[in-house]
């Protein structure tokens, strides 16, 4: 096994070019992140192509930025780690091209990443992180699963979403009160103002005993019973964002106990975007401490798609993997328990 492991890992697998230099003895050196939101905003949703396109133009300036961030110079690099998959083809495309042509001038290893791996493993980033095994409620705008990590590259998916992502949930009702794309913040922010009394909106699929969860129908409720109200009224709205709210976490929450309960595991790992929400993490925290178990949550920059974790991963797995071939892989949909252990 190799001692010395330089990674810059790279990340395209959605609207957001995100950049970063790991080394397996000092840790994360450098970071950065561009995000596209404002480019997709104004058609309520990510446009692949145009995705495609800002990659192209954001990702060799990156690279420079994180090199000159972390005082380095490109043959100071040992390996390149891009996100291989899940991901929009046409986005994955530009940073596995770049990578690989990347690795193949430094005459260094390139290796696919998952990007859920990625995610999964984001806390492994900070000092405060948990010891396998553990669980993971990965909640964001592309995936909604809850996964039973048993230990690095060993991953077991015990229940996931049969339609809508969490994320996506949020955005959708968030355009259907008005809130703009991407809504999720805004729509906690009115939700805060809301009545949680006055509705009580169905918590989908939770007599059933399987760990899967289903979103789309809570979302066609709430436009059923906004077409029977007034969205002028500032107060209704909020009382809908509440309701909304309220019925999503419990459904999270209640989901993420039974797999709790099922494994026996102590420790809970909260990624995605929608881990920035502050009412699912109060509510995930009070069941894990009920529990005598211990929540976790990466920082906020590292909830959301960052190269952080696509240069973590990509460093663990290059320390302890021997191929040097030239090919290059990208996987539009690659299942976590496709995965080689390591
Ligand atoms: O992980 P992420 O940045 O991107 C991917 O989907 O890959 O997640 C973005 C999602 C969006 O759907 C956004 O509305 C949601 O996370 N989100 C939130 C909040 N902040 C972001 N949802 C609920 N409450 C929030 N505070
Ligand atoms: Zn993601």
């Amino acid at each position: 096994m190799q001692s010395e492991m330089r990674v810059l890992g790279i990340e395209t697998s959605c609207d957001e070019t995100g950049i970063a230099i790991f080394d397996a003895s000092l840790g994360l050196l450098a970071h950065v992140l561009y995000s596209q939101v404002k480019i997709h905003a104004e058609y309520g949703g990510v446009v692949p192509e145009l995705a495609s396109r800002d990659h192209i133009a954001k990702i060799l300036p990156l690279i420079q930025t994180v090199l000159t961030k972390a005082n380095l110079q490109a043959k100071d690099i040992s390996g390149v780690a891009y996100t291989g998959g899940p991901g929009l083809l046409g986005a994955l495309l530009v940073g596995a091209c770049v990578g690989r042509a990347l690795a193949y001038s430094l005459n260094v290893p390139a290796i696919p990443i998952n990007h859920l791996e990625g995610h999964i493993l984001a806390p492994m980033l900070e000092e405060s992180k948990p010891c396998f095994p553990f669980l993971t409620l990965l909640v964001s705008g592309g995936h909604t699963q809850i996964i039973k990590v048993i230990k690095a590259g060993h991953y077991e998916i015990l229940g996931e979403t049969l339609d809508d992502a969490v994320g996506e949930a949020f955005d959708k009702t968030a355009k259907l009160l008005g809130l703009g794309y991407p809504g999720g913040a805004r729509l906690e922010a009115l939700a805060k103002k809301g009545n949680p009394l006055r509705f009580n909106f169905p918590r989908p699929m939770l007599d059933k005993k399987s760990l899967d969860m289903s979103f789309s129908g809570l979302k066609t409720h709430v436009a059923q019973v906004i077409n029977q109200v007034s969205l002028q009224d500032e107060q209704m709205r909020a009382d809908i964002a509440c309701a909304f709210q309220e019925a999503v976490i419990a459904t999270l929450t209640i989901k993420s106990q039974r797999a709790i309960e099922k494994t026996g595991y102590k420790a809970l790992v909260v990624a995605g975007g929608v881990a920035a929400n502050y009412a699912l993490r109060l509510s995930l925290q009070q069941m894990m401490e009920q529990r005598g178990g211990t929540v976790y949550f990466p920082r906020q920059e590292f909830c959301t798609d960052n190269g952080a974790m696509i240069a973590y991963v990509g460093c663990q797995r290059l320390l302890r993997t021997k191929m040097q071939a030239f090919d290059m892989h990208i996987y539009p949909r690659w299942s976590l328990s496709d995965l080689p252990p390591f």
